[in-house]
């Protein structure tokens, strides 16, 4: 998705942008620019592709000198990636960035035509840009026009606005799209995401749909859609510049997969009192979950996949219906849902717009919402009835890992909870069952440690392959989902995930000695049944590699390669097996020679639908 910064200080405003633009690199873009006011006049320098291309442009052609601007990181919606698509886009007076969709810029662009303005981008944001300079070329005051063109807008928004009149301000609007406004000494800062300005200053605003803000060498002052002040919260990130670095990783997903046993610890031990999971300060109580009759969880994409893993576990355990559905569609479905369901929306970014949409749906149709986000203020997070937050810090690779993994602890968590709410657990079997948990950082450091040089061989197996299957049953089925997608979004070799006792339903004809299966088969129960489905595709000439507990005999017949974990309770083993599944999808991707943390058509926060 679109990142926007701004900057209004002391220092060279190009460089500062730039920087901050390059920590909102993991959301994905393919081009770049940047508005700075120069002697009192506004100098853009745009271009398609990745920040060094801007920034070579820029050393060839001028950096544009100053100390107050805007800048951008697109990633294309209306309009193919090319300089002329690039923001900033200008009307005669202003110039602006944007992160969003109008949807109604079509009609908002013909009305404009119709006043005789041109237009050079195929672009959403020129027609903001032109409709706002329309309106400021009649009232000649920015907060009165920008208040007046948003009042126009259809969809979502944030914004940051440069007028040649008003020289080294900066100002700021959003709704729906993510926007804060960072708050150093004597310099000022507007930003999509947090990481952006921590280099510079870790306290924040957080601005709320329709606010506007302006940033001067002065201060910030921030109004509502009447112009009315606002007084703001002021907001400390508790995090530092590390947590948004690399730190010696080539990559940051290897990095967030070693930081994983971290941000459980992180994300847990606050929840576990007198060694019970307390979920009180997120308003969920034993008897607000007695009263729960159904369950949805609705996510998307690696989200909805750690929701998978909580429905087995719920059901399991708490003896309560799950149902898990795909944000895009559960919105879409007339889905039967009311007083009584409990709605849990998982997202890491807590933007996402499918999985916000179903939110506001659940609520409108008088379910209880519960959000479980890793992204603090996000609209997710603001709008849920209740909240828990993981604490896995800024995740900055597109391919999500450790915010996977903390959504896994909650799912327990929760689900713990729930099953002693219900009288499923006594007091002991809940003790047992969370001391399990509280040990889970320790075992997912040595499956780390373990796993980290097979992971790499198997992936040298991997990656020349066309096409690849992973296989489970039951809670190595859900794994098997996320395995498969880690492995695509990032290797771009195909791969599917099955439930292994489907596969002679179909699937078995594609098995030939060209499709490697990576089998999982780490719950006793089923074990039996995923060797003989194992049997099944290595009968076809499939090389399997299997993934299973130490404590299991593996014979060459059955499988080529055996990835082993420890033997651990195995309702948690899913903490556990993700560990190798997310390194085989990392070491195939790097060998294969791709953008491991930025990989292609792929953005980190999906805000569109
Ligand atoms: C894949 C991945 C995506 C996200 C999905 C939901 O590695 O990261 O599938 O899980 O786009 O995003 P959030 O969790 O931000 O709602």
């Amino acid at each position: 998705m679109c990142g926007i910064v701004g900057y209004v200080g002391y220092r060279d405003c190009s460089d500062v942008l730039v920087s901050a633009l390059t920590k909102l690199e993991y959301r994905g873009y393919d081009s770049a620019g940047i508005a700075v006011f120069e002697d009192n006049k506004i100098s853009v320098a745009k271009s398609k592709g990745k920040l060094k291309d801007l920034v070579e442009k820029m050393a060839a052609e001028g950096k544009p000198q100053g100390h107050a601007g805007i800048g951008h990181t697109r990633w294309a919606t209306h309009g193919e990636p090319s300089d002329i698509n690039s923001h900033p886009h200008s009307g005669a007076k202003v110039t602006l960035v944007h992160n969003g969709i109008i949807e109604n810029y079509k009609e908002l662009k013909d009305f404009l035509v119709k006043q005789g303005r041109e237009f050079l981008s195929d672009t959403d944001t020129e027609v903001v840009a032109q409709l706002l300079d329309y309106y400021y070329a009649n009232i000649k005051e920015p907060i009165k026009a920008i208040i007046e063109t948003t009042q126009e807008l259809r969809g979502s928004f944030a914004l940051g606005i440069v007028f040649e009149d008003y020289p080294e301000r900066v100002y700021a609007v959003r709704r729906e799209s993510p926007l804060i406004v960072g708050v150093g000494e004597k310099e000022n800062f507007i930003a999509s995401d947090v990481p952006a300005i921590i280099k510079y200053t870790k306290n924040y605003y957080l601005i709320e749909h329709d606010e506007i803000a302006v940033l001067s060498h002065e201060g910030v002052e921030v109004f509502d859609a009447h112009y009315q002040p606002v007084t703001k919260e002021l907001k400390t990130a508790d995090w530092d510049v590390d947590a948004v670095g690399k730190c010696g990783y080539p990559h940051y997903m290897i990095k967030e997969i070693n930081e994983q046993p971290n941000a459980v610890k992180q994300t847990v031990a606050p929840r576990i009192k007198d060694g019970m999971p307390c979920l009180e300060e997120c308003s969920i109580t034993p008897e607000k979950l007695r009263t729960i009759r159904n369950i949805y969880i609705v996510a998307c994409g690696t989200a909805m996949h750690a929701g998978m893993v909580g429905k087995y576990v719920i059901e399991d355990i708490a003896r309560t219906a799950v149902t898990v559905d795909i944000a895009s569609e559960f919105r879409y479905r007339n889905p039967i849902i009311g007083e009584g369901d409990l709605i849990i929306i998982i997202s890491q970014s807590g933007e996402t717009a499918d999985s916000l949409a179903a939110m506001r749906l659940a609520k409108e149709k008088g379910a209880t919402t519960l959000a479980i986000v890793n992204a603090m203020g996000s609209t997710i997070a603001r709008e849920a009835d209740m909240l828990i937050y993981t604490h896995a810090g800024p995740e900055i690779s597109v391919a999500s890992t450790k915010a996977y993994m903390v959504q896994l602890s909650v799912m327990y968590l929760f689900a713990f909870e729930l099953a002693y709410a219900k009288g499923k657990f006594d007091e002991e079997k809940l003790r047992y069952y969370t001391s399990k948990l509280e040990s889970m950082p320790e075992m997912i450091e040595k499956v780390i440690a373990q796993t980290t040089e097979i992971s790499q061989k198997i992936s040298t197996k991997l990656m020349t392959a066309d096409s690849l299957l992973y296989i489970g049953r039951g809670l190595d089925y859900a794994l098997s989902m996320e395995g498969s997608l880690k492995l695509k979004e990032i290797s771009y070799i195909h791969s599917e995930s099955y439930a292994a006792g489907e596969l002679k339903h179909g699937t078995i004809s594609l098995i030939t000695s060209e499709m490697p299966v990576i089998a999982v088969a780490t719950q006793s129960a089923l074990y039996e049944k995923t060797v003989s489905n194992i049997k099944e595709v290595k009968a076809r000439g499939a090389k399997v590699i299997m993934i299973c507990k130490e404590n299991c005999e593996v014979s060459k017949d059955i499988a080529d390669y055996v990835l082993k974990i420890p033997c651990y309770e195995e309702i948690l083993l899913p903490m556990l097996v993700c560990v190798p599944l997310q390194l085989i999808a990392y070491y195939t991707s790097v060998q294969r020679g791709n953008d491991v943390d930025q990989p292609r058509n792929l953005a980190k926060s999906v805000t569109v639908e």
